[in-house]
């Protein structure tokens, strides 16, 4: 047992450990943008971003651009460095200059591989092990118009085949290694602790409804799969 005693301190940032995020978007004028962020939660199919309103990014996502949400692995934080001080926003929206850092292909600044997406027209990217397609829903303005909270619906997950169980077609947990954003630094939280009762409870109540319906999650696998390989219309 660690100690209960407690200071009050006031850390420059409140970024507990939220995984690290390339944020894949399109300006009206069509030029795709990615940057990192790490402010997101989601509930159900809902996902909610916090984006700087100077940012390239908020401002394709308040133009009403669509937004893939590409969940980064623990071995792509150079890959995030390497766009931490840069911006796809040009010129200064102040004095129309261009600004130094400027950087208008982050896909050849980081190495990362643009890969098309089902149903939105922002790419995803290859080597992100989770990629969540949305479309946005509503922005809000906060702290004084600094941030917009962005609302999204989650259109598609994809994610690397070795984080799916073949016989069950099941995301595997274990397998899961994302990127971590903690306090400003990166970090790496692969250990499980627990399997929650809740994670117990959803296998099983999966498992009598396979019976019932007598298809498995596996047969579903395979016809998104089938989907996939075919084509999908990109726009809904
Ligand atoms: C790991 C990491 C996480 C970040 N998280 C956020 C965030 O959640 N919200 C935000 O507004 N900016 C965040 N930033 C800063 C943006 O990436 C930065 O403002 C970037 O210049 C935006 O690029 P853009 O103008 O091309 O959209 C983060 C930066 C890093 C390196």
């Amino acid at each position: 047992m660690t100690t209960t005693d407690t200071i009050e301190t006031r850390p420059d940032v409140l970024y507990l450990g939220n995984p690290v995020l390339f944020v894949t978007t399109r300006s009206p004028e069509g030029q795709v943008n990615l940057a990192p962020f790490s402010s997101m939660w989601t509930l159900g199919d809902t996902m909610v971003l916090g984006v700087s309103c100077g940012s390239r990014t908020g401002m394709n996502l308040a133009a009403g651009g669509d937004v893939v949400v590409n969940v980064a692995g623990e071995s792509l934080w150079p890959a995030a460095e390497a766009m931490a001080e840069s911006t796809g926003l040009h010129p200064d929206l102040d004095t129309r200059a261009v600004r130094p850092d400027y950087d208008p292909d982050k896909f050849a600044t980081t190495g990362l591989t643009e890969v098309p997406s089902l149903d939105v027209d922002v790419p995803r990217i290859a080597e992100c092990p989770m990629q969540i397609e949305g479309r946005v829903l509503r922005e809000t303005r906060a702290q004084a118009g600094h941030f917009w909270i962005v609302e999204a619906k989650v259109l598609h997950v994809h994610v690397h085949s070795e984080l799916v169980d073949p016989e069950t077609a099941r995301f595997l947990p274990e397998q899961w290694r994302p990127l971590l954003y903690t306090f400003r630094h990166y970090r790496a939280a692969s250990r499980t602790l627990a399997v929650s009762k809740r994670a117990r409870l959803a296998a099983q109540s999966r498992s009598s409804a396979n019976t019932v319906s007598g298809s498995s999650d596996r047969d579903q696998l395979r016809s998104h799969s089938q989907m996939t390989r075919a084509g999908m219309p990109r726009r809904a």
